[in-house]
């Protein structure tokens, strides 16, 4: 029971304190462009139209009115406005003729047009736990009507048509419109919270932390992204300590993606078996053959250990996680690990012969770019790396004698192979349809924030 009770509050706990490893802001650039694409690609106030001019059983006849027919509506121009705490306040300001008969067998027109309003609340799906806009309050506002009867013929028919008919009729009409579009743009966050591959380690999945808030400028996403390894366990985010806010000074009305450190610390986790490196000579890189004559030039004793040379192998093992720092402009991959030297044996299928074991510590810088809707990162060594050496069978020498040839070795054999392990990229959220190649990458504290372009 107790355990139960603890499940229960510590849950509660986790996730009450839990910290946003991502953070999303749309603002109008994109909303407009997925509700004007929502409303093109719906076709809906044409549909709507059609709709309209159909005989339905059931439906009375207009009074006074027979043969009516909507047509040429109107391209419809939508306005939209955050309304802080609900959602987007959305304005559709259309016109249409309608055409029929009037009781004395005229061919009558009349040209309204219309605003459509209605505010689209921003909620999180119970069922599928994803953003969701839906729809309240519509109302259809008559802005302009003309017709082609003279109004002295025939005023109480067209007042009576006006007042009783197309208020009742255009909000039924035209509200489903609105419901329509919204249902278009629900769809595009559908994808949202579906697991991602990293390679073949593991997958991210974009969870929302809470239901999306709504500013005066734009509507906020905060992520709880959950990292798997394939077959295994969820990866825990580290706590940062403060949550990474985003900078004040973006342009109004852009949108941007928030990555924070931890969340990418925890997609390397799941990459840090790849990490581990074993070379033979002729696979390190750019650096000349590597043997033991190389490492005599450091290390006098190995000559008189190896007087004739012998190829060198190296194994570099990562046995911490890695893990992603930022500070304003730079970020840093930090590795630890263990590298080993070892003397290739003359007869084939013998095992090396171990030459000296250090504990490494090392950084890489990281540049960041986004590749195909990915996260890429490309690294070069910090040269200011640490070591310690742990076992030897050279005798005892100063790391200070290697230090340089290790940072070689690691700038041109490592990190060429760490690279390759990259190349893998960093799923990044799928909403929307959007396209995050003309995103302008930025890093700040603790977080790398994508300042989203549309096409
Ligand atoms: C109709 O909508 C347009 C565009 O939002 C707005 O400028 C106009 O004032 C509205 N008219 C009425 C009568 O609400």
């Amino acid at each position: 029971m107790l355990r139960v009770l603890c499940l229960a509050l510590c849950g509660l706990l986790t996730h009450a304190w839990a910290e946003p490893g991502a953070l999303l802001r749309l603002g109008m650039d994109i909303m407009n462009h997925e509700v004007q694409s929502a409303m093109d690609e719906s076709h809906i106030l044409e549909k709507m139209a059609a709709e309209a001019g159909k005989k339905r059983p059931g439906v009375k006849p207009i009074k006074g009115i027979t043969d009516m027919k909507v047509k040429d509506v109107k391209l419809p121009v939508i306005t939209l406005n955050f309304t802080p705490g609900v959602g987007i306040f959305q304005c559709v300001s259309t016109g249409m003729t309608i055409t029929g008969k009037s009781f004395i067998g005229k061919n009558m027109e009349i040209i309204v047009v219309v605003n459509i309003t209605a505010t689209n609340r921003i909620l999180q799906n119970e069922e599928t736990g994803l953003p969701t806009f839906k729809s309240e309050g519509c109302e259809v506002i008559l802005v302009s009507v003309k017709t082609n009867l003279p109004s002295n013929m025939m005023p109480n028919v067209i007042n009576k048509f006006l007042d009783s008919t197309l208020h009742k009729v255009l909000p039924g009409l035209m509200c489903p419109a609105i419901d329509a579009v919204l249902l278009y743009v629900n769809r595009k966050w559908a994808n949202l919270n579906a697991p991602m591959p990293i390679g073949q380690m593991g997958t991210v999945k974009y969870i929302l932390t809470s239901m999306p808030t709504t500013t005066a400028s734009y509507i906020q996403v905060d992520f709880s992204p959950v990292v798997q390894q394939q077959g295994g366990n969820a990866i825990q985010l580290a706590d940062a300590g403060e949550a990474p806010e985003f900078p004040e000074d973006y342009v109004e009305g852009s949108s941007q993606l928030l990555l924070s450190a931890a969340l990418l610390t925890a997609e390397l986790a799941l990459l840090q078996k790849s990490f581990d490196l074993n070379t033979q000579d002729r696979r390190a890189g750019k650096l000349p053959s590597q043997t033991t004559k190389t490492l005599a030039g450091f290390i006098p004793e190995v000559a008189e250990a190896y007087p004739k040379p012998r190829p060198l192998v190296t194994r570099v093992r990562i046995n911490k996680a890695p893990k992603v720092t930022m500070e304003t402009g730079e970020s840093l991959l930090h590795l630890h690990g263990t590298l080993e030297m070892l003397a290739a044996r003359r007869r084939r299928g013998k095992a090396p012969v171990s030459l000296f074991l250090l504990e490494v510590h090392f950084k890489l810088k990281i540049q960041y770019s986004v590749h195909e809707n990915r996260l890429q990162m490309t690294t070069s060594l910090d040269r200011s790396l640490s070591l310690s050496r742990k076992s030897s069978s050279i005798g005892a020498f100063s790391e200070k004698q290697v230090t340089g040839f290790i940072a070689d070795f690691l700038q041109e054999a490592y990190v060429p192979a760490v690279n390759d392990v990259l190349q893998v990229g960093l799923p990044l959220p799928d909403f929307l349809g959007m396209n995050y190649n003309l995103a302008e990458l930025d890093i700040i504290k603790n977080a790398l924030v994508m300042d989203l372009k549309l096409d």
